[in-house]
């Protein structure tokens, strides 16, 4: 886990990273700001000054004034004896994510998170997903291991008034997924505007294992806005600074009233560039259970959470420890007060968390290891991979099937102190390392984003099973993968 010093220096980079592609662009463009005055780009690393700013509508909002949603479940279209069915649109439409106020949002089913769709290990679900918007789509499954022709390659887009079918095989433990955008270049537009929601997969071992569930396994996507006063959503390239409104399944600063039992919550984090770091009340216990790819071999008792964007990570919050009328607030370790958790009285409650989760999957013995360098090319100004921004027509990394890998991965931005989040298609991998220290237990299991901070090196080990086809790997700060930092491997026979 990251100290709290190491965050707020994280964050504060973080959004120092953003400054660097705009004042990129403005250069490209041929702007002559940075360009008269002779700005050499390191005086960019200069944080802005003070409390992060919140703009426009949301600058009024009352804190915990609104209660947190739960997502709807999409109800499939039919069901065979092993396969779901469902018809998702994605569409425009308008929220109110603003209290008393309503934001057009671009979704599935027209929603800012869009529907929860439930899925089991072993149990196929095929989606079909029409377009009715007016920009192109496509739908990746986030942390899925599915065919290469499902896996929303940004060129096979779904075109407007279009469709296309995924189809989810769901042969992989139980795990908190979610689907977002991936159509080339306008993917962070579009996950921002609301093109994100939760794929639930539910393993074999689950039901047996008694974790809390039904209406007490509860999914919350963080994301963060920026508000135009007409409570609209503005949209700019690597903007860090002013999306400080953070919203909790689409709202701000809710609060959520749950009963004195445990609760298992599943954190998202589908904010484009923001890390956050969350915890509750003044330190209060939690218990982590998994991690983006699923259970953790046995729970990790924390006192915060780390995401970094694209990551996932479950909790069990046992709330039978405190009194009726009780308000735990969770925070973020830079934004802020998040979330409130108003505790109600007592019910009987027959969850548990066992001492034993699932096992990890055994290591394979590695067959290969490879090396990569990402960062801000000094040249072009531009997010890369080992050098070069993503090139549909060029295959980076060609992986014969099966093999077992280790990939090392160096964070090159030092200069100006830019964390990236590095993501692959395809598989779950393990964190083996980061500048030579194994990770903590909760980055120890399955994982399919890792944080890699500025100057460090992570090394990850990846089997690469089943499927032939091309994938994506990219830094999870999608402003920065849509712009460049990407590329992608194609799996041989
Ligand atoms: Cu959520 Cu290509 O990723
Ligand atoms: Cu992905
Ligand atoms: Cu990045």
């Amino acid at each position: 886990m990251l100290s709290r010093r190491g965050l707020m220096k994280l964050g504060t980079v973080a959004g120092a990273a953003s400054l660097v592609p705009i004042a990129a662009s403005r250069a490209a463009l041929g702007a002559q700001n940075a360009v008269a005055t002779g700005a050499n780009p390191a005086h960019l690393h200069r944080p802005p000054a003070g409390a992060p700013v919140v703009t426009g509508a949301a600058a009024s909002v009352v804190p915990f004034s609104v209660a947190m949603p739960v997502p709807p479940t999409l109800q499939p279209l039919f069901r065979s004896p092993l396969t779901d069915f469902y018809l998702l649109d994605t569409k425009d439409g308008s929220e109110e994510l603003l209290p008393g106020t309503r934001t057009p949002v671009l979704g599935y089913g027209g929603s800012y998170i869009g529907p929860t769709i439930r899925a089991k290990s072993g149990r196929r679900v095929i989606v079909r997903h029409r377009n009715r918007t007016t920009t192109p789509t496509s739908v990746h499954l986030h942390g899925g291991h599915v065919p290469a022709n499902s896996d929303g390659y940004p060129l096979d887009v779904i075109n407007p008034g279009e469709c296309r079918t995924y189809e989810y095989p769901n042969r992989q433990p139980g795990a908190t997924l979610w689907y977002h955008d991936h159509a080339h270049h306008l993917e962070a537009e579009h996950v921002y505007r609301g093109m994100h929601a939760f794929y639930l997969l539910e393993g074999a071992d689950e039901a047996g294992l008694r974790l809390p569930s039904g209406e007490f396994d509860v999914p919350v996507m963080l994301t963060d806005a920026r508000f135009a006063d007409d409570a609209s959503l503005i949209f700019e390239s690597d903007d860090f600074r002013y999306r400080n409104t953070i919203l909790v399944n689409g709202r701000p600063q809710p609060y959520f009233k749950v009963a004195a039992r445990r609760y298992r919550f599943r954190f998202a984090n589908a904010s484009n560039l923001r890390i956050f770091q969350l915890s509750l009340g003044s330190g209060e216990p939690l218990t982590q259970i998994a991690s983006d790819g699923g259970l953790l071999p046995a729970p990790v008792p924390v006192t915060a959470v780390d995401l970094s964007p694209a990551e996932r990570v479950e909790v069990v919050v046992d709330f039978s420890r405190y009194a009726a009328g009780t308000q735990l607030v969770l925070s973020d370790t830079l934004a802020g007060p998040i979330l409130r958790f108003d505790v109600g009285g007592p019910v009987s409650d027959r969850s548990r968390v066992p001492s034993v989760l699932r096992p990890l999957p055994p290591l394979p013995a590695v067959m290969n290891t490879r090396q990569f360098a990402i960062g801000l090319d000094m040249t072009t100004f531009q997010f890369s991979i080992n050098g070069q921004t993503f090139d549909p027509s060029r295959v980076d990394t060609t992986i014969k099937r099966g093999t077992t890998e280790i990939w090392e991965i160096k964070n090159l931005d030092t200069a100006f102190g830019i964390p990236h989040d590095f993501h692959l298609h395809l598989v779950q991998f393990r964190v083996l390392d980061r500048d030579g220290v194994p990770p903590p237990a909760a980055e120890a299991g399955l994982k399919d984003t890792v944080l890699i901070g500025p100057g460090q090196t992570v090394r990850i080990q990846a089997t690469f099973s089943d499927f032939t086809g091309r994938y994506m790997y990219h830094c999870h700060m999608i402003d920065h993968s849509s712009t460049g930092m990407m590329a992608q491997m194609e799996i041989v026979p």
